[in-house]
Formats: C-alpha cells, sequence, structure tokens
C-alpha cells in the first residue's frame, strides 16, 4: 500500500503527535510492508489559495506554481492519507490548512447533494483513497477540545475514514514519561495492526487510546509546576 502522511506539526520531525503516527505505521508494517512517504508541510513552499477557482472550471489546474502541483500527484498515487497534526486553537495548524485548502483541484465547480447536504464533484477518482486523521493536543480532555477538527475532517473526507485523538501529547516527548508513554504507543501499534488487516479500529481500543494517559488534575498539576 502506498500512504501519504502530511504532518501538520511547524516541529516537524520532533512533533508530539509523530511519536503516534510513527508506532500506528509500524503496527500497519508489521502485517504488509508499506511504501511510506512523508511531507511535512512547513517545510514545502505552499502559497494560500486565493479563492480564483479557476482550478474547478479548468481542469484541476491552479494558477500557482509551487509544491503543490507536486503534492496533489502524491496523493492520487497514495492508497491511504495519515493526517497527522497537533490541535492548534482547535482546529489545524496553518501551514496544513493551507494545504488542505490547496487540494481544491481535485474538485469540480459541480455540486451534488449527498444525503441533506451538498458536496462538489470530484475532477480526479479517488474513490480508492482512505483518510486518517492522527491528532494530539496538550490539554489532558478530549471534550470540548477535538470537536471542530473531528467534524471538518469528517465533512472534508466523507467516506473511508477512520479519526484517533490523543490528549496529553507533549508527554510523547518527554523521555521521563516513558512508563505511560510506551505502553499508550504499544496500543497504538495494535491500531495500526488492526487497521491494516481489517481496514477498522475496534472501538473499545480507540477509546483507550484517546483516553488521557494520566489522570487529567496531575497532568496539569506537572504542567504548572504545582506538584508536591
Ligand atoms: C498555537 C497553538 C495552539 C494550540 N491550541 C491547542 C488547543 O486548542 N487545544 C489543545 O489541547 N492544545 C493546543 N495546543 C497544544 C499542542 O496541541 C500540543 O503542544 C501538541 O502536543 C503539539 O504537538 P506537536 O509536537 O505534534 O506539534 C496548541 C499549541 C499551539 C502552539
Amino acid at each position: 500500500m502506498k500512504i501519504l502522511v502530511i504532518n501538520g506539526s511547524p516541529k516537524k520531525e520532533n512533533s508530539d503527535t509523530m511519536h503516534i503516527t510513527r508506532a500506528f505505521l509500524d503496527g500497519m508494517n508489521e502485517v504488509s510492508e508499506n511504501e511510506v512517504h512523508t511531507i511535512h508541510a512547513a517545510c514545502m513552499h505552499i502559497e494560500y489559495c486565493t479563492g480564483c477557482f479557476s482550478c474547478m472550471r479548468n481542469g484541476g489546474n491552479c494558477m500557482l506554481d509551487d509544491d503543490m502541483r507536486g503534492i496533489l500527484e502524491q496523493i492520487l498515487e497514495s492508497d491511504l492519507l495519515i493526517w497527522s497534526f497537533p490541535l492548534y486553537c482547535y482546529g489545524m495548524p496553518a501551514p496544513m490548512k493551507a494545504l488542505l485548502d490547496r487540494t481544491l483541484p481535485l474538485s469540480s465547480m459541480a455540486m451534488q447533494k449527498v444525503g441533506d447536504r451538498y458536496e462538489h464533484v470530484g475532477q480526479a477518482d479517488f474513490s480508492h483513497l482512505r483518510y486518517l486523521m492522527i491528532c494530539g493536543c496538550g490539554f489532558p480532555n478530549s471534550k470540548h477540545n477535538f470537536e471542530a477538527a473531528v467534524a471538518q475532517f469528517k465533512l472534508c473526507f466523507r467516506d473511508n475514514h477512520t479519526i484517533l485523538t490523543v490528549p496529553e501529547s507533549p508527554m510523547f516527548s518527554v523521555p521521563e514519561a516513558d512508563v505511560v508513554t510506551a505502553p499508550r504507543l504499544e496500543l497504538v501499534r495494535q491500531a495500526g495492526k488492526q487497521y491494516a488487516a481489517t481496514g477498522e479500529i475496534a472501538p473499545a481500543l480507540s477509546s483507550e487510546i484517546c483516553s488521557p494517559m494520566i489522570p487529567e488534575e496531575q497532568y496539569a498539576a506537572i504542567v504548572n509546576g504545582t506538584t508536591a
């Protein structure tokens, strides 16, 4: 399988969230070896979409000549897109949002009604594509935190999507926290294995991965420097 990892963290390889993504890929590769390419959105030259809509009228050609041309080709050649990003202001970081906006050439101006909502008709066939969101965040709660990012992902990628949200993720980059992060990454590895084998992650495993690694009050006290 061809996997394209789009890393939205401006911290690139040092991203807390990428620890989760790498563990997931390790699990997938245990089932069968995959061809994995990673894009660090913050390292790419991606201009903001200007909203001219010319791409939707002229067969998918964007007026802007930058790295997005190659990225669109990579997207279409992939079987799985992994959107790996930290939660920023309840959404995705700006470099990744710029990249997402610039996928507009994959859609045409034509609109179709699907159920009770409208969406644009594709200019390319990407029915083979699957989408995985892996999102870390700094707060200990998942409630009142991830909702907007999850809703956006589901609306953008109606079919074939899977979502993992992981709170307290700065701990993944702290070696002293290994006692709690290593077991969590092991669960993520199992999730990757399940996903590669069945295309799904069992709801119980998913909920466990999305729960805080240490009690939220303890985490907040460590961050606030108020532990005894
Ligand atoms: C600009 C900015 C906005 C953030 N907004 C949120 C937020 O809305 N909710 C949250 O829980 N954490 C928030 N965080 C914390 C990051 O999600 C957290 O530090 C994460 O572990 C960083 O992951 P990374 O190393 O993969 O970039 C924010 C951090 C920054 C720098």
